[in-house]
């Protein structure tokens, strides 16, 4: 795994979005795996700002999600799918239909986990899996746990997940108790994963996943275990 620190926040997320428009440049119909949370914000708005100077083109990218809470719908401003909208289909070029994210309201949610797998695979493969890591070392929803699902499916989520996310509710009793997650089979089949990790909260979970230890109790240390891994850190994150 290749480790990057960069100084500030802002310069870690121009760094990742340039990497995302070096690779769709080389690759125009790239399909790229998407995180959602607080860590990304940043370079969303870079590569936003990037296809408005008509340095990066999505008509033919394609986009799969990380994840999805289950209940929320499109149009809740706490949705995945809205959370997307905002920082970046409403302001690129992707086509509606190359857009992917787990539905949280699937009426048949063994069917919609093996159909979203199944799509991944008929567009061959991520090039680009891009993931933040939660303060319990979770990549996309694949909370600690002793054992853990590699395909896409549903998964309850921790209470510090749920601490970790009130700060986008309300309350605390309004965020959702499960979701929708790719698993970390969907994710390790990525050709290329782009890890970002930013403040002081990360370092614990971020010191372990270069510890060279491969636990269930932290998913992202199963990151070790692919070839291809860059990790982009703030200090704050790094704690060096
Ligand atoms: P954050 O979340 O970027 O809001 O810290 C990361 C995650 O939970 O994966």
């Amino acid at each position: 795994m290749e480790k990057k620190v960069f100084k500030t926040y802002e310069e870690m997320s121009a760094y990742a979005a340039q990497m995302v428009c070096d690779l769709v440049n080389g690759k125009p119909n790239a399909v790229l795996g998407l995180p959602t949370g607080g860590t990304p914000v940043g370079m969303y708005e870079n590569i936003r700002k990037m296809y408005q100077e008509g340095k990066m083109d999505f008509e033919n990218v394609t986009t799969f999600n990380l994840d999805e809470y289950l209940g929320l719908t499109h149009d809740h401003p706490q949705s995945y799918y809205y959370f997307m909208n905002q920082n970046l289909y409403s302001g690129v070029n992707l086509k509606p239909e190359n857009i992917n994210i787990p539905s949280g309201t699937a009426s048949d949610f063994e069917a919609e986990c093996k159909s979203y797998d199944a799509k991944i695979d008929a567009k061959g493969g991520i090039d680009l899996m891009i993931l933040g890591i939660g303060p319990n070392g979770h990549i996309g929803f694949n909370e600690p746990a002793e054992i853990l699902s590699g395909p896409t499916h549903t998964v309850d989520l921790t209470r510090e997940t749920i601490e970790a996310n009130a700060r986008f509710f309300d309350s605390i009793d309004d965020v959702p108790t499960k979701a929708i997650t790719m698993g970390v089979g969907s994710i390790l089949k990525a050709k290329k994963i782009l890890m970002l990790v930013s403040g002081a909260s990360k370092q614990k979970v971020a010191k372990e996943l270069f510890s060279g230890d491969v636990t269930t109790n932290n998913p992202s240390t199963l990151l070790q275990l692919h070839r291809d891994v860059v990790v982009l850190m703030d200090e704050a994150a790094d704690g060096q």
